[in-house]
């Protein structure tokens, strides 16, 4: 019989978990084993620090639902979504970069044409988000630009209980041509992310501020190359120094620059007052094709 004792215990544990059919399983075990081993050994974990961990995950996991994901909430707020974000798309610096996708994507968005309104009635300051869709060698991209953002008060529409179909969100195609895309919608705000349960409860004890700068979400495809999944940060947003998921990147701060009533650059003509942001996506070709 194998003694166990506080000093081999990390490693029988890893032994028995390399045993996965699996390498990489395998790998990713005996790995998790042992920095957790480190962890409780560093903090010298106590009993009641270990259940109370216990009951945290626990809770995380029962809050969880088909509209709320606690524990992806966790892995932002710890810095790792992203860390695994930047480690799994190494573009060229030239690209566009990625950042972390969010809770809310929903496939099949509505297809508009150039210039279409996502914003469909939702009240705010019209914006016009216009550029193009490029390879790196400069080839423009007919690209799809699937585009999700919150409203006007920070607001997606899962967290509405009065909405129960897509809001401010739809699919653009570039220009063959060009790579020219267009979108019309409204400016969003900068939101907290949901404080009501234990992701928040942690939070709450630190200084840490729980809010996310204004943006605007895209997942970017075309064939041949990597689809980015990014956002647009408005210029001179609040939060933009510190937002909770670390998703911010100096490259996608873009200016949303004032425009007086005229024409827009749909080719349409606004009454009032309305917002332009440019921005040329750059897309990182495959890496085998
Ligand atoms: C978002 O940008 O939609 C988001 C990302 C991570 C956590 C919460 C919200
Ligand atoms: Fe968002």
């Amino acid at each position: 019989m194998q003694l166990v004792t506080e000093d081999n215990i990390t490693e029988l544990a890893q032994q028995r978990w390399a045993t996965a059919k699996d390498p990489r399983t395998a790998e990713l075990l005996t790995a998790l084993v042992r920095h957790l081993h480190d962890f409780a050994r560093e903090v010298r974990l106590t009993e009641a620090e270990w259940m109370a961990a216990v009951r945290w995950l626990t809770a995380t996991g029962q809050i969880s639902d088909a509209k709320r994901e606690e524990f992806i909430l966790a892995s932002d707020v710890l810095g790792l979504s992203m860390l695994v974000v930047q480690m799994n798309h190494r573009f060229d610096p030239e690209a566009t970069p990625a950042t972390v996708l969010g809770p809310f994507h929903i496939d099949g968005s509505p297809e508009l044409g150039f210039g279409g309104d996502m914003s469909d009635g939702v009240a705010g300051t019209p914006l016009y988000l216009t550029g193009v869709v490029r390879s790196l060698d400069g080839t423009p991209l007919p690209a799809v630009l699937d585009v999700w953002q919150a409203d006007a008060d920070g607001a997606y529409e899962a967290q509405l209980p009065e909405v129960d179909e897509a809001r401010l969100r739809a699919k653009y195609h570039a220009a063959p041509d060009d790579g020219s895309y267009c979108v019309r919608t409204i400016a969003p705000k900068g939101y907290s992310i949901p404080m009501d349960g234990p992701v928040g409860a942690l939070i709450s004890q630190t200084e840490i501020s729980h809010f996310r700068p204004a943006h605007v979400h895209f997942l970017v495809t075309a064939d041949g190359h990597e689809p980015l999944i990014t956002h647009l940060f408005e210029e001179g947003a609040e939060y933009l120094d510190s937002d909770v998921v670390f998703g911010t990147k100096q490259e996608l701060v873009v200016a949303f620059e004032p425009r007086e009533p005229g024409p827009t650059p749909d080719g349409g003509t606004s009454d009032v007052p309305w917002l332009e942001a440019r921005y040329d996506f750059v897309l990182q070709p495959c890496a085998r094709q």
